[in-house]
C-alpha cells in the first residue's frame, strides 16, 4: 500500500501547480475591489478541500466567508481534535514597478516561486492541506480528528472572527490550534515560536487651514499641519529608542532570564540582515539585541504619512492637512485599547491650538505567550527535529495573528506556530516568494505533526 510519504513525493509536481493556482487570485483583503476575487478564492478553495476528501462549508460572515474543513469523524470518540488555521487573504501587492514577475502570475525562479501571498500565507496552510490530503488518499488512518479554519481578513485584523468563534464554538472545540504564519531562521533551524506581537492601530489627523494656501502670501502667520505633525510624532520616541508615551510600558511583563537565553540562541547575523534589509545601520532600543528588539519589544512604526503636493516639481503651499497611520505592536501583558487611549491622550497634550487633532482607532489584536514547557509543545519540537533534521529552537515573533487570543479566550485553546516560511520571503514586501525546500519541509513536518501531537 502506498504511504503518506510516497505520496507526497510522487504528486510533488501537481502540488506546486496547485498551488500557483490558488495564488492566482488576487484576495486583497485591503481593496473593496477585489471583494470578488476574495469570494471566488474561497470558492477555489472549498473545491480543493473536497476534492481532497474533507468535509467542507464555505461559512459567510460579515466579512469574507470563512472555510472550516475537516477530516471524516471515524467512529471511536475520544481521539483529540487539533485545528490548523491559516488566511487566504493577502496584502496588496503595490508598488507594482518593484516586482520582477507579476504579483498574481505565479513565476518559477529556481527553487522558489514569486507571488504576493505564497508564503503569507497561502503556501503555508496548503502544505497542511497537502499532507492531509496524503493521509485521507493513502488510506492512512490519522491519530486524530483535524479541522481547517482558513479565512480572508487575517491581514485587515480578523474582525469577524472572533464572533465566528463564539457562534461555532462547539465545532470548534480542540486540544491545540496549529499555525504556520511565520518564518524559521532557516531550514537548519527549525523553531517554535511561542509568543506574537499585538498591535494597535490609528490614524492621526490635523486639520489647518480650510483650503491648501500660498504659502509666499500667507506663511509665517498660519502654522503648517505638516511641521506640527511631523513634531508632535517626533516626540513619540526618543534617540534610545524608548517610546516617549506616559505609562506606555506600565503593563509590560519582564523578560525572563531563561527567555533571553533561548533569544541568543536564534541565529543573527547583522551584516547579512543590514545587507537583506538595505539599511546603512540598524536602530533599536538600547539595551536589547536586535532579534529581541524584533520579538519582545514594544515598538511604534509611523505606516504611512501624507500632505501637501507630491505630483512632480514644486508647489509653493502650505497644505490643509496631514495624516498619518501609526501601528504600536505590544508584548505581554499591554492592551490595545488601553494603549490607543494613552496614545491618543498625549497626542491632545502635544498638540497646538493652532491645528485641530482628530485621532481615530483603527484594529487592536493582543500580544500572545504560551508556555513551551506544555507536553504539546515538546511534541512539537521532536516533529520539528524529525523533519528537518536538526534540533529546534524556541522564539517569539514579531508579528501579529490577533484570532489566536481569541482562541484562548473564546473556546480556551492554546496555539502553536510552526512557521514554514524563510527569512528572505519578503513578506508584505514586493517580490514576496516561497521556496519550494520550505515547502516541501512543511508537507512532512505536518504529516510527522499529527501523530506525535496525538501521543501526548
Ligand atoms: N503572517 C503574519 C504575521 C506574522 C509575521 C507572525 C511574522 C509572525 C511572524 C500575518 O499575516 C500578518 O501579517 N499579520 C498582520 C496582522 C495585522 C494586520 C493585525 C501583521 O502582523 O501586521
Ligand atoms: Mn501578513
Amino acid at each position: 500500500m502506498e504511504t503518506v510519504e510516497t505520496y507526497l513525493r510522487k504528486h510533488e509536481s501537481r502540488f506546486i501547480d496547485e498551488l500557483c493556482e490558488y495564488v492566482r487570485f488576487p484576495s486583497v483583503s485591503a481593496q473593496p475591489k477585489h471583494r470578488q476575487d476574495l469570494a471566488n478564492c474561497a470558492d477555489w478553495l472549498v473545491k480543493h478541500c473536497q476534492q481532497i476528501g474533507l468535509d467542507t462549508e464555505r461559512v459567510p460572515t460579515d466579512g469574507n466567508p470563512v472555510i472550516l474543513a475537516r477530516t471524516p469523524r471515524r467512529r471511536h470518540k475520544n481521539r483529540p481534535h487539533f485545528l490548523i488555521y491559516g488566511h487566504y487573504d493577502v496584502q496588496p501587492p503595490e508598488p507594482f514597478e518593484l516586482w520582477t514577475y507579476s504579483p498574481f502570475e505565479p513565476t518559477r525562479d529556481g527553487n522558489v516561486i514569486y507571488g504576493r501571498g505564497i508564503s503569507d500565507n497561502k503556501g503555508q496552510h496548503f502544505a497542511h492541506l497537502k499532507a492531509v490530503e496524503a493521509y485521507l488518499k493513502t488510506d492512512t488512518e490519522l491519530p486524530c480528528d483535524l479541522t481547517f479554519l482558513i479565512e480572508g481578513e487575517e491581514e485587515v485584523g480578523s474582525r469577524h472572527l472572533t464572533q465566528f468563534l463564539k457562534t461555532h464554538r462547539s465545532r470548534l472545540k480542540g486540544d491545540a490550534l496549529i499555525i504556520s504564519d511565520n518564518a524559521i531562521p532557516g531550514l537548519k533551524h527549525p523553531a517554535l515560536t511561542y509568543g506574537l506581537r499585538g498591535v494597535a492601530a490609528l490614524n492621526v489627523q490635523l486639520n489647518g487651514p480650510a483650503r491648501d494656501l500660498h504659502s509666499g502670501i500667507y506663511g509665517g502667520s498660519v502654522d503648517n499641519p505638516a511641521m506640527v505633525l511631523c513634531q508632535m510624532l517626533g516626540q513619540l520616541r526618543s534617540k534610545n529608542g524608548r517610546i516617549n508615551i506616559p505609562n506606555f510600558y506600565r503593563e509590560v511583563a519582564p523578560l525572563t532570564r531563561y527567555e533571553r537565553e533561548q533569544l541568543s540562541n536564534v541565529p543573527f547575523d547583522e551584516r547579512h540582515y543590514k545587507k537583506f534589509l538595505g539599511v546603512p545601520e540598524l536602530f533599536g532600543e538600547k539595551g536589547y539585541s536586535p532579534v529581541e528588539q524584533r520579538s519582545v519589544r514594544p515598538t511604534l512604526e509611523i505606516n504611512g504619512l501624507t500632505s501637501g503636493y507630491q505630483g512632480e516639481g514644486s508647489k509653493t503651499i502650505i497644505p490643509s492637512s496631514a495624516s498619518a497611520k501609526l501601528t504600536f505592536r505590544l508584548v505581554p501583558n499591554q492592551k490595545p485599547k488601553a494603549i490607543m487611549d494613552l496614545v491618543k491622550n498625549h497626542l491632545k497634550h502635544l498638540c497646538p491650538p493652532t491645528v485641530r487633532l482628530s485621532v481615530e482607532y483603527g484594529h487592536g489584536g493582543e500580544p500572545y505567550i504560551v508556555s513551551p514547557q506544555k507536553p504539546l509543545a515538546k511534541a512539537a519540537l521532536s516533529a520539528l527535529k524529525q523533519a528537518y533534521g536538526y534540533d529546534p529552537i524556541l522564539m517569539r515573533e514579531g508579528g501579529s495573528i490577533p484570532i489566536v487570543n481569541e482562541f484562548k479566550k473564546v473556546l480556551n485553546v492554546d496555539t502553536f506556530l510552526l512557521g514554514l516560511a524563510l527569512p528572505d520571503d519578503n513578506p508584505h514586501s514586493p517580490n514576496e516568494r516561497f521556496h519550494l525546500d520550505a515547502f516541501k519541509k512543511g508537507m512532512r513536518l505536518s504529516a510527522g505533526l499529527w501523530p506525535e501531537l496525538a501521543s501526548v
